[in-house]
């Protein structure tokens, strides 16, 4: 039986649960439209460009945050706890619990706050669940192109990285049901490391899909971590379904991971929750986290998540969705114009988009080097989401419109640069 998708809301707008003021729209509308100097504040995007792209002569659009504030409603509420100048422990309060099921319930699927364990991000979760659900040797599969830190999870815990890639069908990219479960008999696999929806394509996977993936691990009794990280930012018509939402049977197979932390750009304060309905699955999960004396969110973490969580974040998020709807838009229309050769993975959800330059380069090294050198532009290269990554390109267009005309214009010199030279 389906479980109960998007139940009623327990708590009403009041006030300590407020709309989004005319000043805030206008304060989100203005860090929409103008860029924001991050130099100088120790972003990793800026602070590695040396490092990563052998010069800081490059606009990074690659780390998944966001170069636009953080709403103004949560930076109010970190201003006002900083007031009380003492930071010291804290209870995780009933209120953090409610916000948590009040969004999952409103956005995606019904939650119960005593199956929620709070992480120290979300990869913290899903490096712990390598640790929980399968033994030194065992296999943990993985579907490439794959957010990277799912390809070291397994290795770094002593597991082996069964990867089964992903599948291109009329430009979208599909699962290989039949290679997964052979993969999963043949090598031991005791957990899959899912994406949904997916980085770095922004697929949103289908109801079907879904169950039949389930369904496999059903049978052969492996464990699903659902990393359901870029969910809220799915796109009409597109709809976001929690793996756990689809049956009893399925839920009692999975964990599911979530945050606040891309959809209100919080990732510096290390803030993630795991969602386990097995009462057996939880336990050995929560023998990790006492093992690895994890427990709690910090100060922050805990604040912003109930600031997040609230009806002005409610209001934010159409808002954002679309912010970053018009930036696709604009990028893939500027592309398809000057760069037709460049093929573009329209993402159903999130900000991040997977571009193909293969009818362009066939040398990965030549293809960073242009993108470096000529356009002057830091992105992901598609080679760290697996092999099949080759040819492919990441880009981060959750920025300003400001910022994102800087990048068309910095490709478009070197489009005339191009036109000039032949
Ligand atoms: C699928 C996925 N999971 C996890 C993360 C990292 O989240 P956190 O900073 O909470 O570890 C990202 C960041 O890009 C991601 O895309």
């Amino acid at each position: 039986m389906e479980k109960t998708l998007k139940a009623e809301l327990n708590s009403p707008v009041t006030a300590d649960n407020p709309h989004l003021s005319r000043e805030h729209i206008a304060a989100i509308e203005q860090g929409f439209t103008q860029a924001i100097n991050r130099e100088n504040t120790f972003a990793e995007k800026y602070d590695l460009r040396q490092r990563l792209f052998g010069t800081d002569d490059v606009l990074p659009m690659w780390v998944a945050d966001m170069d636009l504030p953080t709403p103004p409603f949560i930076i109010e509420t970190l201003q006002q706890r900083l007031e009380h100048l003492v930071l010291g422990y804290n209870l995780m309060p009933e209120t953090l619990y409610q916000s948590i099921i009040d969004w999952q319930a409103q956005h995606h699927y019904v939650v119960q706050g005593s199956h929620i364990r709070f992480t120290h991000n979300v990869a913290n979760g899903f490096f712990m669940a390598v640790q929980a659900f399968s033994q030194a040797g065992d296999g943990v599969l993985v579907m490439p192109p794959i957010y990277p830190p799912f390809l070291n999870a397994p290795q770094a815990n002593g597991r082996q990285t069964i990867e089964v890639p992903l599948v291109l069908n009329n430009e979208r990219y599909e699962m290989d049901f039949a290679a997964i479960e052979t993969a999963i008999k043949k090598f031991h696999v005791k957990l899959l490391l899912f994406c949904n929806p997916q980085n770095p394509s922004g697929r949103v996977w289908s109801k079907e899909e879904l169950q039949q993936l389930a369904e496999i691990c059903l049978r052969h009794n492996v464990v699903i971590l659902s990393d359901e990280i870029h969910s809220d930012l799915t796109f009409a018509p597109h709809q976001h379904i929690p793996m756990a939402s689809l049956s009893e049977d399925i839920a009692q197979q999975t964990i599911t991971l979530s945050s606040p932390g891309k959809t209100f750009n919080l990732g510096g304060l290390q803030v993630g929750y795991a969602i386990i309905d097995n009462p057996q699955l939880r336990k050995q999960y929560t023998q990790i986290c006492q093992q690895n004396s994890i427990h709690d969110l910090n100060t922050f973490a805990l604040h912003a998540t109930i600031s997040a969580y609230s009806q002005q974040g409610r209001e934010y998020l159409p808002l954002l969705k679309q912010h970053l709807q018009n930036n696709i838009q604009t990028f893939s229309g500027f592309l398809s114009e000057h760069y037709p050769k460049v093929n573009v993975m329209q993402p159903q959800a999130g900000y991040l988009v997977w571009l193909d330059f293969s009818e362009m380069f066939d040398n990965q090294q030549e293809l960073k080097a242009w993108l470096i050198n000529d356009c002057k532009l830091g992105l992901n290269d598609g080679l760290s989401f697996g092999e099949v990554g080759k040819g492919y390109m990441r880009i981060n267009l959750a920025v300003s419109t400001k910022t994102l005309q800087q990048a068309i214009q910095r490709m478009q010199k070197t489009l005339l640069q191009c036109n000039s030279v032949s």
